[in-house]
């Protein structure tokens, strides 16, 4: 695998990594795709301070004196209430949803789902083999976050069709008949979500909408709108994430030599080891969102203006060698892991638990149940998606043996 350091290329082709070498500067500074000029901050250490400083950065470009990147004024009323979302929302109004939406996500609470989650894998593996589907990207790493969402928050029928249109619509390969129909069905989409709330409003039920639309923080209730933008954060930020971790998770045990049989020998608390060293390694999320700055200031020499941008670049942090033994390695019992796959600071993953936990029963189903699991093409011609933010793969042609 080649290790560009030039980061032109490391943006055009998703599929390689990008090493902080020593010597080499800690921060680059270009223009990116709809966000224009960043600086991007390839270092570790750097990339935990920024995420961390929420004084001094913000997400919301407006706490930074300026404009949305995405030009806001002019985005229909149903883009725009998607934006008090967690991922674009600064204390207080972050510090409050976050702990509305903690509990459920906690590791002792995505130990109870494990055995449904490992229900799902089992099933839609098992209709693959019968169907004779061989991509595992569609028959697999697609539907089991979706699966598992729908299952959490419990949604079903005509909602659950819905929502997974608008969702093809959004997620298929960008072009501009796509992204017009999902902004077709997101208007009503959202008048469903509403009639939902509405429902367990009256009449409480299982799923975790419930628990949102009754959460309470200092006496006050999530609104409508922000109920929309919690229930779309949660399907955005970890349907795509999901299903790359666990096609490049898949494709990185079965091309290293010894790994999935390493992994096979693993006791449950090896594979959460073997697990997270993957997220590491494959780094689904390449890179945060920007931060802000919210004043001039200085950080690691860079002299910033009010509004600038930094970017985290996670796939680089996670190669750091200034933290990690031979970084382009995989290790799958490296410990410690402080990698940062997960990002960092008050926005770090709300569902790395519920992540965590999906990858898991996807391995184990095919590597305990497939002995003979190979991968069903040359991996050099596998194809990548060419996206500069998410690392992943279109297809994933497996033999099950
Ligand atoms: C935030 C990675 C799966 C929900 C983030 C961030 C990263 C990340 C890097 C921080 C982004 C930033 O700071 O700009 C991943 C990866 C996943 C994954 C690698 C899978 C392999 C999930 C899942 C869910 C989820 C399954 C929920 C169902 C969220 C939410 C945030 C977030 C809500 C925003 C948190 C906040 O702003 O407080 N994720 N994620 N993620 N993730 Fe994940």
């Amino acid at each position: 695998m080649s290790l560009p350091l030039n980061s032109q290329a490391y943006l055009r082709a998703p599929q390689d990594f990008l090493v902080p070498a020593q010597g080499e500067s800690l921060f680059i500074t270009q223009k990116l795709p709809f966000l224009g000029r960043c600086t991007l901050v390839l270092g570790h250490a750097e990339c935990q301070e920024f995420l961390k400083d929420s004084d001094r950065f913000a997400v919301d470009a407006r706490n930074a004196g300026a404009d949305s990147p995405f030009g806001m004024k002019f985005l229909p009323k149903s883009l725009k209430r998607l934006s008090n979302n967690l991922l674009s929302l600064d204390d207080p109004d972050h510090r409050r949803l976050r702990r509305l939406v903690d509990q459920p996500f906690r590791r002792v609470s995505i130990d109870e789902l494990k055995p449904r989650i490992r229900e799902a894998c089992d099933g839609l593996v098992h209709d693959m083999v019968k169907s004779g589907e061989p991509d595992l990207v569609e028959g697999l790493c697609r539907q089991l976050p979706l699966i598992v969402i729908y299952d959490l928050l419990g949604f079903s029928g005509a909602l659950r069709e819905r929502l997974d249109s608008l969702l093809q619509g959004l997620t298929a390969t960008a072009n501009i008949f796509n992204v017009l129909r999902g902004l077709t069905l997101l208007g009503p989409v959202q008048r469903m979500l509403e009639d939902e709330f509405e429902r367990v409003r009256r009449e409480p039920g299982p799923g975790l909408v419930t628990e949102l639309v009754h959460a309470e923080a200092d006496g006050e209730r999530m609104s409508d709108d922000e109920l929309v933008a919690m229930v779309f954060v949660l399907f955005i930020a970890g349907h795509e994430t999901t299903k790359h971790l666990i096609s490049t998770g898949l494709y990185t045990l079965l091309t290293t030599p010894g790994a999935a049989d390493a992994y096979r020998a693993m006791d449950e608390d090896g594979r959460g080891i073997a697990v997270d060293e993957l997220v590491r390694y494959c780094a689904p999320v390449q890179m945060t969102k920007p931060r802000y700055a919210r004043e001039d200031t200085e950080f690691h020499g860079l002299h910033l203006k009010q509004g600038d941008r930094l970017v985290g670049m996670l796939a680089a942090a996670n190669l750091d060698p200034r933290v990690f033994e031979d970084p382009v390695s995989l290790d799958l019992t490296r410990r410690p892991n402080r990698h940062m796959g997960w990002g960092g600071g008050p926005h770090i993953c709300l569902g790395l638990h519920l992540a965590r936990a999906e990858a898991q029963a996807a391995f184990d189903c095919l590597l305990d149940g497939w002995p003979g699991l190979t991968l069903g093409v040359d991996p050099d011609r596998l194809k990548w998606i060419p996206r500069s933010g998410l690392r992943g793969l279109k297809q994933l042609p497996v033999i099950f043996g």
